[in-house]
């Protein structure tokens, strides 16, 4: 795929979540002032997320894919399925909204790893392995200094937390880590070993769903857990 194709691909993809359920940026700026102003509704809320984010949001997810197509692709994925075990859990609006832009922007902080070390297909060096575990950190701060709201900052820097403490970068654990994180590590996960990377072959959809499930209450939540083995597999394969 050429270079523009891509941006293209990538753009209408983002759109497509970034809009979400059918909204569009005209509908959203009908009434900005009665949004901030008015209380809050779950709905206008979401509304407001979108609002701060949608453009930002765009622009980081095309830098990221001038950097690397594969992470920008698995960005778009690990949003498709992040939502998904999101619904399941029935989670409210504004909840759905961190989380839709927590797990575009998950690995936002790559933009700060070279290339080499991105694409690398052999095990990485201890020097490297230092340097990738810099970008949850990274990406919480850039996210920070432009100034997305603070759940998605937070997501984005608790995605590689593990649920029993084992992870990085502050070892955090259980609830302690924010639930979008939690669901956001979840589908990472998966979608890394399902649809492979370059340093992974990818898997089938049992072997993917076996390694997530064993690993239910060490390294994920459990009740996130769950909710992706309840989604058919149908579902799965079709996002
Ligand atoms: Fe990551």
């Amino acid at each position: 795929m050429e270079q523009g194709e891509g941006a293209a691909a990538l753009k209408e993809g983002a759109a497509g979540l970034l809009a979400g359920e059918g909204r569009i940026l005209a509908e959203r700026e009908e009434s900005p002032i009665e949004r901030k102003c008015a209380p809050l509704s779950d709905q206008s809320l979401t509304l407001l997320l979108d609002a701060l984010c949608f453009q930002q949001a765009t622009a980081l997810l095309l830098a990221l894919e001038l950097k690397s197509e594969e992470t920008s692709a698995h960005s778009l994925r690990v949003a498709s399925l992040s939502l998904r075990i999101g619904r399941k859990l029935a989670l409210s609006p504004e909840q759905l909204a961190t989380l839709k832009y927590g797990a575009l922007l998950h690995d936002i902080g790559k933009l700060s790893v070279p290339e080499s070390i991105l694409e690398k297909t052999e095990r990485l060096s201890e020097e490297e392995w230092m340097r990738l575990r810099l970008h949850p950190s990274r990406g919480e701060n850039l996210l920070a200094t432009l100034d997305f709201p603070q759940p998605i900052c937070q997501a984005v820097g608790q995605h590689h937390e593990s649920f029993n403490g084992s992870g990085y970068p502050f070892g955090i654990r259980g609830l302690a880590i924010s639930f979008e994180a939690r669901i956001i590590a979840v589908a990472d996960t998966f979608d890394t070993i399902f649809k492979g990377r370059c340093f992974r072959k990818a898997e089938c959809y049992e072997v993917a769903l076996h390694e997530v499930v064993s690993c239910s209450g060490s390294q994920f939540d459990p009740v996130v857990v769950n909710a992706l083995v309840g989604i058919p597999k149908e579902e799965i394969e079709a996002l």
